[in-house]
């Protein structure tokens, strides 16, 4: 086969076969704050004709198929099989008794009057109690949790609570993401080694076992696929990630790329392409929601900031480029401040240099909201895992890093962040599921 088009051959792993989306797929989701609320808002409202899916790559995007001459450009939801967003139902986890009416009031993202047009489908979604331990999230502490008992003990509770959600709602398939509080940074300990050593520390409540390690236990013991919109640890770690695979479950992570490290991803690696330099990037921001609050805890942003440095420093690649990116200087801060609840502020002080050694800086200055930038987010990871989910795929979903600050990856394999090579793989991966032609962009037919 010629490998002079923009249209290049087939991948010679064979294309998996799709189950079809058919009956209503459940959403769970631990953590039922600012992001969650806006999320099923959202859904409601859209699904009602209320409003349109803005920033969802599942809903408005297009993707190309053979040749740019073939003129085929579907929308990725008429492409392949993803649920319908009337086949979503809805179920999660929370240490407030608030409903998701009054939890999405409370975070004062949307407006009352839209909130008060959906607020029967959102009163009727209450939390279920969660599993919560203070030492991971220090700064709040709420009445709605699971009875003491061994963490083995609150890992059978959320598999009861799984069960009875999929038998209320009809469900026919579900699927599981973290948008609850993030907890403090640590490490992976004896215990996430082996699923043996996992399941003995659960019995043994290991204290290095976090909740959201015990959601995700639950899960994959369920069978649902998982992902993590928090930079915490959870299935980043050999026990959960070998469990994914050997029980053929789909998991994706870490952390919601919006932002501040959304622009990042955006201008790194449009210097780096031209080989401009970079002495220092300092970034800074201001938020006033309850993930501000959380994250003003230190070990809390410890995980934020790991996951936050990352990115530049994985784009950059200072090792391949010494003379661009040896020395830069890259700091990131997070303040809390209550004023401007989810309306976060964000600055960016960047230093580069040109040729000769020319230097120049750029500001840049988001006036973001956190949540109406991760919503959509949450929904395409959704219907992507369970479409993965649906084709037989497992483990880690790499092809899904385009949603994420801290890309969950295979052991020994570095993270891409460049966030078109994220959306080339992303669609390139799609094209595969169906058995189309991988797009290469070489294009010399059209010259020849
Ligand atoms: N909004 C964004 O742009 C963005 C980007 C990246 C990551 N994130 C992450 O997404 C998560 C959610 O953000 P948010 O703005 O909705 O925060 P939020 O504080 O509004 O909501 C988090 C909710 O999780 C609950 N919670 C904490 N621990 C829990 C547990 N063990 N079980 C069940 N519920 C628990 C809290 O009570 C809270 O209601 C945070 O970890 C945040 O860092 C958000």
């Amino acid at each position: 086969m010629s490998t002079t088009h923009d249209a290049a051959p087939h991948e010679s792993a064979p294309s998996p076969t799709i189950q079809p989306a058919d009956g209503k797929l459940g959403i769970l989701i631990p953590g039922m704050g600012a992001v969650t609320t806006t999320f099923i808002a959202g859904v409601e409202a859209i699904r009602r004709g209320m409003a349109q899916p803005i920033g969802s790559v599942t809903q408005l995007s297009t993707i190309r198929l053979g040749k740019r001459t073939d003129n085929n450009t579907p929308k990725i939801k008429d492409f392949v099989p993803l649920a319908k967003l009337e086949d979503l139902v809805f179920g999660g986890w929370d240490i407030y008794e608030a409903n998701c009416y009054e939890s999405a009031l409370n975070a004062g993202v949307l407006e009352k009057t839209l909130l008060d047009s959906i607020k029967d489908p959102l009163s009727a979604i209450k939390p279920m109690p969660a599993v919560f331990d203070k030492n991971y999230v220090k700064r709040i502490d709420g009445p709605n949790q699971k009875p003491k008992g061994s963490k083995m003990d609150h890992a059978e509770m959320l598999l009861d609570d799984i069960r009875n959600f999929k038998e209320r709602t009809g469900a026919s398939r579900l699927a599981m993401i973290w948008c609850g509080s993030t907890e403090v940074f640590h490490r992976p300990a004896a215990c996430h080694q082996t699923l043996d050593a996992f399941e003995e520390g659960l019995r043994k409540s290991d204290p290095e076992i976090s909740p959201s390690q015990i959601y995700a236990y639950a899960a994959l013991k369920s069978g649902i696929p998982y992902a993590n919109g928090a930079p915490h640890l959870t299935v980043d770690a050999p026990a959960l990630m070998d469990m994914a695979r050997d029980r053929n479950i789909c998991i994706a992570g870490k952390d919601f790329k919006t932002g501040q490290t959304l622009m990042k991803t955006l201008v790194a690696p449009g210097l780096k392409s031209r080989m401009l330099g970079v002495s220092g990037w300092f970034s800074t921001n201001i938020l006033g929601n309850r993930d501000g609050e959380v994250l003003d805890d230190p070990g809390s942003f410890k995980s934020k900031e790991e996951s936050k440095l990352s990115a530049l420093e994985m784009i950059l690649q200072p090792d391949m480029y010494p003379e661009l990116y040896e020395h830069i200087f890259h700091k990131v801060r997070i303040e809390y401040y209550p004023p401007r609840g989810d309306a976060k502020e964000g600055w960016d002080n960047i230093d580069i240099f040109g040729w000769l050694g020319y230097p120049m800086q750029i500001k840049i200055n988001f006036l973001c909201r956190d949540s109406i930038l991760a919503a959509p987010l949450v929904l395409d990871i959704m219907l992507f895992m369970d479409l993965a989910q649906r084709s037989g795929m497992r483990g880690v979903q790499e092809w899904l890093s385009f949603f994420f600050k801290a890309p969950m990856t295979a052991p020994g394999l570095y993270p891409e962040h460049d966030l078109f090579i994220q959306l080339m793989k992303l669609k390139n991966t799609l094209r595969w599921m169906k058995g189309e032609q991988l797009i290469t962009h070489l294009g010399r037919e059209y010259y020849d």
